[in-house]
């Protein structure tokens, strides 16, 4: 019964303001403050920014605006919504096979997103208790884990990996976390974890970037992030530039249909799109301006990858005056960016479950965030137990890849792709365009670029990126 599956209106978001901070919060994550710094740094940083924008303004932003606009639309689940549509628009509901693509990536992304995460909480534990310590000695504004060799504060994390107890007691305290709002439902858990967590965040952002920028190496941080060398940008390179687009702004992976479903009518969606990607974007852009002058500070490798954060930060905070208040600092920043995605990315599967299987939303998230939390085990042993399984071998890109590597490279560099083509199909080609155009709320030329770029540039561009990314070879 089509009714029976409605989300209920009152379990929606109280203002358009409410949803643009749910959705921001969805958007901004451990994929720009983590991620993004990380493999600009490995991709040589100008050249690959510039490649990074370039498919955040063509190829995500009209996408932003075309998943909102499903959720809202069919005002369900991520499969409910594009069924609606379709029946509306005529075509088969086995389109509804993307947000299958999405609901599984979503999955797959948590089990390993929350696994960081609690890296993160280890980290800001550690530099806590190094305050605390600090403030009781009278001295709270020396660098972090003073007394430490460098070898001992990068060997943390050697340590932390092969603490398997430990890293699953982080994994779970993060994962209930994340649980405990979902639950919640959307009003009571969701919005009030962004209204709290999000302005806290931004004002963490800036106070650190304005610290950072003053202790820090600003021209070589400039120089790196904005001198492209174009022969860095590979297909390679590419694909993990789009994939990161993706990642970033929560696309592919059910979230932003899941919210878009609890938007009520009147809500412009384009200007609400245009902020989302623009404050996903920028935070991106300001991480890069808050670690890396603190690396090239203290002259620590840019290209480190993904211990850049956590083995190469410590060492610059313990070199900074006030190093343990701003560690601590910048790992609670992250903690927040994290928790307000990871509900997104626990929320798209929940609504599913609630509202296609008419599980209660308690039982729903627990019984996913339960598997996610065991899927997350087998990526967590990759840093020890099995860190000699391969699942891809017989994949080049994917050769060497342990399976964290799998599961994150995989969903990013495959099924977000993937499931971004087939939504640009999908909203470009198929669903009624007088729908389409109706619930966007756009007209004249504007409505025209946006059907434009989602009916041509974004296949055509996504596919190419995908073809040559993941079979680097089909170019010689
Ligand atoms: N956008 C988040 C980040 O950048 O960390 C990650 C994410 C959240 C991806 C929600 C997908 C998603 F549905």
């Amino acid at each position: 019964m089509a009714g029976a599956t409605q989300i209920k209106a009152p379990d929606g978001w109280s203002s358009r303001s409410a949803f643009v901070l749910a959705a921001i919060g969805a958007a901004v994550g451990l994929g720009n403050v983590w991620r993004f710094p990380t493999i600009a740094g490995q991709n040589g940083g100008g050249a690959f920014v510039l490649f990074y924008f370039g498919c955040v303004l063509l190829i995500g932003l009209p996408l932003v605006l075309s998943e909102i606009m499903i959720g809202r639309a069919g005002r369900k689940d991520a499969v409910g919504s594009v069924q609606a549509i379709a029946k509306k628009s005529g075509v088969s509901p086995r389109w509804a096979s993307f947000a299958w693509i999405q609901i599984t990536a979503a999955f797959l992304i948590l089990s390993f997103y929350s696994v960081v995460a609690g890296w993160v909480i280890y980290y800001a534990g550690v530099m806590g208790a190094d305050l605390v310590g600090a403030i009781a000695d009278g001295t709270p504004f020396v660098g972090a884990l003073q007394g430490e060799s460098v070898e001992a504060v990068q060997g943390r994390m050697t340590d932390l990996f092969a603490n398997v107890p430990l890293l699953l007691g982080m994994h779970l305290i993060f994962m209930g976390l994340t649980y405990a709002i979902v639950a919640q439902g959307v009003g009571d858990g969701i919005e009030k974890a962004a209204l709290y967590l999000m302005p806290a965040f931004f004002v963490l952002l800036v106070g650190i970037t304005l610290y950072g920028a003053t202790v820090g190496n600003l021209d070589a941080t400039f120089a790196f992030l904005f001198t492209p060398d174009f022969s860095r940008l590979t297909p390679v390179a590419m694909n993990e530039a789009l994939g990161q687009a993706l990642f970033s702004m929560s696309l592919g992976s059910a979230a932003l249909m899941t919210y878009g479903a609890y938007v009520d009518k009147g809500t412009k969606l384009a200007p609400t799109a245009g902020m989302i990607a623009i404050a996903d974007t920028a935070v991106a852009l300001l991480a890069g301006l808050m670690i890396f002058p603190i690396v090239f500070a203290v002259g620590l490798d840019p290209a480190a990858g993904p211990t850049l954060v956590f083995q190469s930060l410590p060492v610059a905070f313990q070199q900074m005056p006030g190093g343990s208040l701003i560690g601590f600092l910048f790992f609670i920043l992250i903690f927040f960016a994290a928790l307000t995605s990871s509900i997104s990315l626990l929320e798209g599967p929940t609504s599913w479950a609630v509202n296609e299987l008419g599980w209660s939303r308690p039982v729903g998230a627990a019984i996913i965030a339960g598997a996610a939390f065991l899927v997350g085990i087998a990526c967590l042993l990759s840093f020890n137990y099995w860190s000699e399984v391969r699942l891809f071998s017989f994949w080049p890109i994917f050769e060497d890849a342990i399976i964290f590597d799998v599961v994150d490279g995989f969903t990013g560099k495959v099924m977000l792709p993937l499931a971004a083509f087939l939504v640009a199909i999908f909203v470009g080609w198929r669903a009624d365009r007088r729908l389409v155009q109706h619930e966007t709320g756009l007209d004249g030329p504007l409505f025209a670029l946006w059907r434009f770029l989602v009916a041509w540039l974004c296949p055509i561009a996504v596919g190419l990126i995908l073809l040559f990314g993941l079979f680097p070879s089909l170019l010689v």
